[in-house]
This record gives structure tokens, sequence and C-alpha cells, in this order.
């Protein structure tokens, strides 16, 4: 189990001024968790510490984001869902009734579990809101990273489909289809693929000489279900994960901007600097400016700045950065430092460089391979390379967003497992076998009930209390947060507590299940098949 306090899920602002719904604060749920943090989509995923995934990785904090939402689902109030790349742009899409996406995938490799039903609401709440949904089954992953056969296959992927169902997904709003069976989505992997090379798929999942090629077609093929919501134009999309699956998100935003006609950066003169020597470029820049505003800024004005401050004998990054950016404006001499957004030519066709050439307004000057304009902001070209690329037969993909939820916690402690049936419910359990789980799961409760009602119970490392607070209670704050204040001031005791939780979890799978049968009549009206093996 972890260390963890309740309030620390995500943010982790010191002093707590950066929580947002601190008053909810003591009932948010924080998943327990064994090893490491490794993100692995292939492995055992189990994440010790959230809060390393904001360092590690850039994940984001999802805290500020839960107050830029008008009626944030529960999982976000409670911190389940703790963290996300560039959601904001989802949000402000959302805020301001402009097309948005969501979209998941779920290898079929077993039943549907409580932990599913997770991401399976993220996509509904995002379909409430007004995104178009897509939910895809990844049978080409199954079948190749999983070895899982077509007849298991699709027997799986109908009990996926019935439960999101069940749950509220609306097919005729929304989106359903299979890796296997989605043309376009094929095509679009085979595009993706010329821009991944196998190098980088090694650095990313530890792919090496043995790993088939199958398995790294899947990686595309997952590359292309997160842009297929874009295939018809750009829009922001997010993709509701596990944080495991993070690696295959940074990798679409990549690809996403490596398929681009063109490519939108910052500039100070004609040559190309990266982004540290930029940095000092426009520091440098901005320094003369205000010194000498009627001024024309040379490059070699800024070199001799620089030069000034350079100490002498050091050899860090730093000093490395900053020597090489002295000599670019060196040799930049006598040319004008001017701000400026350049558009590079990544893909495009000819005829849509000439039309990017074109289409900008005001002061431009045209290089071979790019073209620098002075009176477009960033924001400006951005978009109308994305329509110049359009118009041309390109992608115009937004880069992709996410976020991330917390794993549940096993009901036998430890880490929930499709492959260790007691440790999860799945919502093909009969309901009575879900009542008995939860009996007996682990608690975070005293060794006596005497101990219990002084000290009271750890509900922060609870699997009983996650489910109240993953599942049970709903959408109920009010309701999670007595189960969590009772739980921690000793007035709860476990038996009762498992009690209450193991009814309400038969109530629910008998519920889910009622559902799923009325769904079942109407599987031949969807348009995804769950005969694909007979075809193979
Ligand atoms: N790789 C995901 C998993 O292991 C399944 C998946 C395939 C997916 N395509 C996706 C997830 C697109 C999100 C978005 O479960
Ligand atoms: Fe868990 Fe309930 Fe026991 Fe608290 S009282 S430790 S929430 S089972």
């Amino acid at each position: 189990m972890t260390d963890e306090s309740s309030d620390s899920t995500a943010g982790d602002t010191p002093d707590g001024s950066g929580e947002p719904n601190a008053e909810s604060a003591g009932y948010r749920t924080d998943g327990g968790a064994v090893d490491d943090v490794a993100l692995d989509p292939w492995g055992s995923s189990t994440v010790s510490d959230y809060r390393k995934l904001f360092e590690q990785f850039g994940i984001e904090a999802f805290d500020q984001m839960v107050d830029r939402l008008d009626d944030p689902h529960y999982l976000m109030r409670r911190g389940v869902i703790f963290g996300h790349r560039n959601y904001r742009d989802v949000a402000a899409a959302m805020a301001e009734g402009e097309p948005f996406a969501a979209l998941s995938g779920f290898m079929p490799t077993g039943d549907p579990h409580i932990g599913h039903k997770l991401v399976f609401d993220e996509i509904i709440w995002h379909q409430q809101q007004g995104g178009d949904a897509y939910a895809l089954i990844a049978d080409l992953e199954a079948h190749s990273a999983r070895g899982l056969t077509w007849e298991e296959i699709d027997e799986h992927a109908r009990d996926y489909i019935l439960s999101l169902l069940a749950l509220g997904f609306d097919p005729e709003d929304g989106r359903l289809y299979r890796q296997s069976t989605n043309r376009e989505v094929q095509d679009l992997a085979f595009e993706l693929g010329i821009e991944a090379n196998f190098s980088e798929l090694q650095a990313i999942y530890d792919f090496d000489g043995e790993t088939d090629v199958s398995h790294m077609q899947s990686v595309v093929t997952q590359m292309a279900d997160i842009l297929y919501p874009q295939l018809d134009g750009p829009k922001p999309t997010v993709i509701p994960v596990g944080p495991d699956q993070d690696p295959h998100i940074r990798l679409s935003r990549d690809l996403a901007a490596r398929v681009q006609y063109f490519g939108v950066t910052e500039a100070y003169a004609s040559f190309e600097a990266d982004d540290a020597e930029r940095a000092l470029i426009a520091d440098a820049y901005d320094r003369l400016a205000e010194r000498h505003p009627d001024e024309t800024i040379r490059c070699s004005d800024a070199a001799n700045l620089l030069e000034g401050e350079r100490e002498p004998g050091a050899t860090d990054v730093a000093a490395t950065t900053l020597d090489s950016t002295i000599t670019m404006l060196k040799e930049a001499g006598k040319e004008p430092l001017r701000p400026r957004v350049r558009i590079v030519d990544r893909n495009a066709t000819e005829e849509a460089f000439e039309a990017f050439i074109e289409a900008v307004d005001g002061e431009k000057r045209v290089y071979d391979e790019h073209i620098d304009t002075f009176d477009l902001s960033r924001e400006e070209a951005e978009a109308l390379s994305r329509e110049v690329a359009i118009d041309h037969g390109g992608y115009g993909f937004l880069a992709p967003t996410s976020i991330y939820h917390r794993f549940m916690t096993g009901l036998t402690g430890g880490k929930m497992s499709s492959s260790i049936p007691a440790s999860h419910i799945s919502l093909l359990d009969d309901p009575e076998d879900g009542y008995d789980k939860v009996k007996s799961a682990t608690t975070g409760g005293r060794e006596t009930a005497e101990e219990q009602r002084e000290l009271g119970g750890e509900a922060d490392e609870c699997p009983v209390y996650e489910l109240y607070a993953y599942l049970l209670a709903g959408d109920d704050d009010e309701f999670a947060k007595e189960v969590y204040d009772e739980c921690v001031g000793g007035e709860r005791l476990c038996g009762d507590c498992k009690e209450q939780a193991a009814r309400l979890m038969e109530e629910f799978l008998e519920d889910h299940q009622e559902k799923r049968a009325e769904w079942e009549e109407h599987l031949d009206e969807l348009d995804i098949s769950f005969d694909v093996a007979e075809h193979r």
C-alpha cells in the first residue's frame, strides 16, 4: 500500500492553495500501488507514486482543470482522474460549444471489469457533454501482443460493447469499431508508420530484435485510432486512459506534428536555433530593444551582449548553449534581429507550399524550405497552416490530449488484475458473487473494533472505500464523504461498511446486467461485427 495521504492526489501545492476543491479533499481517493514508476503498455504497470508522473513524464496535475469545467465528472472531483496532457484544449471547446471528441480503446483479453468501467464512464460523460464519442476494440493488438484467438476476441469484444452500451453510450450518436475492420484506420496507420522507425519504437517500448512485426503494426494502429476522430477535420480530442498508456499518447502527439505539411516555430533571424538557443536570443533581443527602441538591432549586437555575460571556463550545458548561440549570431553578423513566425515545410506538396505563400498577409520572406512571416501571430500561422494543408490533401491534426485515471486497488490488496478473479469484480459476475467478493475484501480496518473506534479506519488504504469512491457512491459526493468521514472518525466499522458496499455492488451488477440483456436484442443493429473469426 502507499504512504500517500488522501489529499496528495494531484497538484501537490504544499500549502494547499492550489487545491480548487479543498472541501472535497478529505474524501478523495488514493489508489494503492506497488512498484516503481515504469510506464509499460504491455507490462504489469503499477504506480507507487502518482506525483512522480508529473516530474518524470510531464503529465500535468488535473486539479486546476476541475475548476474550468462547468460540471466535472465525479471521477474528476474525487481525484480519480489525476492527470492530463493539454486537456485545456478540450475543456475550452466544451465551454464554447465547439466540436471536440473523446476516444478510447479496449483490448478484449478477458471480461470487462470495474476498472474498465472508469474508461467507459469517461467516454460516455464526454459524449453527454456534446463530444463526438468513439470506442474501439483493439483486436489487432490483442491478437498480436497477447496472442488471443479470433474466437476469444469476438466473444470478449461483444462483452465490452454490451457493458459500454449498458452504461449509457449512445451508438446512434457515437462510433464503435474494431481495428481489424476499419479500413480508414489501417490506411492512416500505414501513413503514420512512415514517420516512425524501429529505433524509436525500441526507445519508447523497449522493443528488440525479437519483437514481431505485427506487434509493431499494432502500435501504429493505435496511433491511427487516436487520430481517427480528426480525419474529417481537426478538433480537440481527449483520450481517457490509464497512465500505462502514456507512451502511446506521447508518440501520437509527436506523430500528429510530424505528418503535418507545415511546422510552425518562432525565430529571430534567418538561421535555425533550437529551443534553448531561441530563448537566449529572445532574451537578448528584448533587452536590446528596450535599450535602443528606435534602432535596428543586429545579430552582432546580440552576440556582443551575450559574449559579455559568458563565464570564462564554464563547460556545462548552459555554457555550451550560450557558445553555440553566440557563434550563430556572429556568423549572421549584420543581419537584423527581428521576431518572426516561421513556417517550415515538412511534408507539403509544392502546390501547398506555394498556396501558403499566397495566403500569408503582410510582410513575409520566402526561403527554400521555410517562410518567415512578420505580421502573423503563432496561432494565426498554425490555423492557416492547417487550413492550407487540408485544402491540399494534407492532415490538419491537433495534438491529441489525454486524461489519466488511477488504477484501482485489487480487492485482495495489491494490483487489480484480470488474471486474479478475487482481485476484481467482473461486470459479468453473478450479483451474488459480486456481493461475496466485496464481503471478503481486504480493508483499511484496525485489528479490533475497539482500536478502530479509537483510531478510526484507514480509508485511504482501503479497497472497499475505493469501491465507494470509484463506483458505488456514483455522483453522490455527500455519501462518499460520509463514508470517508465516518471511517476515519471511528464511527464506521468494517463489517457493516462491507455489508453496505456488498449490497450496493449486488444492486449495481443486477441493474447493469439487465441493461446488458436489453442491449443484446439490438446488437445486430450496430455497425460493429462480432463474427470476425469466421472471416479470418
Ligand atoms: N493499447 C490499449 C490497451 O492496452 C488499447 C487501445 C488501442 C487504445 N487503441 C487505443 C487505447 C486508442 C486508447 C486509444 O488497452
Ligand atoms: Fe474500509 Fe469501510 Fe473499514 Fe473504513 S470502515 S476501513 S472504508 S471497510
